[in-house]
């Protein structure tokens, strides 16, 4: 029998304590939880307390300068516990995986000599022979190997995939070749790859049988997706939605992160012929000026933007876009920043992630001169986000006496509550109705009638009975 068949029963006892903090993207959080499950079958249990665990593994991000520089803070706080642990004559292995570990492996291991183990993010699969062979030596792996990792990790048992809830991520696509002058991206995560269709399709079946009712695709770009097909031929995303949509009791797909280029027809359309396909769309910009989307190499103007949110609208005007920017790009004046301001106030977000601009290591846009000062950088970033921020309230505002459909996912903060997911992916607090109970509900879709509107969430009523054709539960 092979690895990944193997019952989940039949694996060993939990011996040995791990720990993984994961930094950066969605991507790189569900990289952590593949490697909880190779661990699992290595005799390893997941703890959250990282003073106990024998491994410890930091999952990094390489994308801004602050991300990365916690690495080494992090590192030098582990140091003090593996001395301290040691001295009660017990072991710990201190690990850093992820795109830190892809992009300064080597010099991780010369700066910090108490990290035992380097391993990047395509090559984690081989974690448990990096582990056997960091007990003699230091151990490093960032190689781009030319297998599929992901059919050489353990698919996670029913016990495993129910405790992360029913929404659960599954990467299609990984790594870029667009190379944007500001982005590591291409160099921590490799070429762009696509996942074969059958593997996809057979990883969702499996997730969905375990409970799981939610699936949000990911991919560094996702929306670039190629796989091959069962027929030999070239499958893009909307193709595979469509795929994914036969799968009963399978109720929501969502993607992330996608880029204007690659939003074709045919994706466009999936947001109006498929009724899984949420109504949301990640769809980052970076800058709303057609000169700093040149010096970024974008390869698409501002109205290239504006023209696809139209028509991504006109194909289900509801959908909520959201969005990333970067403020004080090299060489960005107030005339472009303004155009950036103009953008956002022409589109309308749902809500938008926004970062100053910080030279990355081997990317182009760092060797630029003409750097924007620190403070002009800051201004920008409080202008931009204040207005977002009027946005994202007022889309939220909008939501008010509503009736939406509402994906339960856990218990809510407060006692007698439980906290779920509408359509546009905001955060929905509900009072639980009288005879229902939080298991019950969880992995359930009712319809909830928007009331209140708190600082991070919405606070609703859930008006639908829960009948027991919504009964998914997940599953025992
Ligand atoms: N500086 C600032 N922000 C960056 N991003 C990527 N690279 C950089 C950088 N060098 C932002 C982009 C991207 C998001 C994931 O991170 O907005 O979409
Ligand atoms: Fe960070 Fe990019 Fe790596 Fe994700 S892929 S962890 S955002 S550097």
């Amino acid at each position: 029998m092979s690895d990944k068949t193997r019952p989940e029963s039949e694996t060993p006892a939990p011996r040995r304590l791990a720990h993984i903090k994961s930094f950066g993207c969605q991507m790189n959080a569900h990289d952590a939880e593949r490697m909880a499950d190779l661990l699992a079958r290595e005799g390893y249990e997941t703890t959250d307390a990282p003073d106990n665990a024998d491994l410890v593994i930091l999952n990094t991000c390489h994308i801004r300068e602050k991300a990365a520089e916690k690495v080494y803070s992090e590192i030098g706080r582990l140091r003090v516990r593996k001395e301290e642990r040691a001295a009660e004559g017990k072991e710990t292995v201190i690990a850093v995986a992820g795109c830190v570990a892809q992009a300064e492996g080597g010099e991780i291991m010369r700066r910090a000599p108490a990290v035992d183990l380097v391993v990047g993010p395509q090559s984690y699969h081989r974690l448990p022979d990096l582990l056997k062979s960091a007990r003699s030596a230091k151990a490093i792996d960032i190689d781009f190997p030319d297998e599929d990792k992901f059919e050489h990790l353990p698919l996670p048992g029913k016990k495993r995939i129910m405790a992360r809830g029913p929404s659960a991520f599954l990467t299609v696509q990984e790594g870029c070749d667009k190379f944007c002058s500001f982005c590591v991206v291409p160099f921590t995560r490799g070429a762009e790859t696509s996942r074969l269709v059958e593997a996809v399709i057979a990883e969702a079946r499996q997730m969905v049988e375990a409970g799981v009712r939610e699936i949000m695709l990911l991919g560094q770009n996702v929306n670039a997706y190629h796989g091959a097909g069962p027929d030999g031929s070239v499958w893009d995303l909307a193709r595979l939605f469509a795929a994914l949509s036969e799968i009963s009791g399978l109720e929501r797909l969502r993607y992330a992160t996608s880029h204007p280029r690659d939003m074709n027809e045919a994706l466009i359309a999936a947001h109006r012929d498929l009724p899984k396909l949420m109504p949301y769309l990640h769809l980052p910009v970076q800058a709303g000026s057609d000169r700093v989307l040149k010096a970024m190499n974008r390869k698409h103007k501002a109205d290239d933007y504006r023209a696809i949110i139209a028509k991504v609208r006109e194909a289900r005007p509801d959908i909520a876009i959201t969005s990333d920017f970067i403020v004080g790009f090299p060489g960005e004046t107030d005339a472009d920043f303004e155009d950036t301001m103009r953008l956002v106030r022409e589109i309308g977000f749902a809500a938008a992630y926004s970062f100053k601009y910080s030279p990355r290591p081997g990317t182009k846009a760092a060797e630029a001169g003409d750097m924007v000062p620190e403070e002009v950088k800051t201004a920008r970033l409080h202008a931009l986000q204040a207005l977002i921020l009027e946005q994202q309230t007022a889309f939220n505002r909008a939501s008010l006496g509503q009736i939406m459909p509402v994906l339960f996912e856990k218990p809510g903060r407060h006692a007698g509550q439980i906290a779920g997911k509408s359509p546009y992916l905001q955060a929905v607090h509900a009072d639980i109705p009288r005879g229902e109970e939080v298991s019950s509900l969880i992995g359930r879709i009712a319809d909830v009638r928007i009331t209140e509107l708190r600082s991070n969430s919405l606070h609703g009523e859930i008006v639908s009975p829960v009948g027991e054709a919504d009964r998914g539960g997940m599953a025992a």
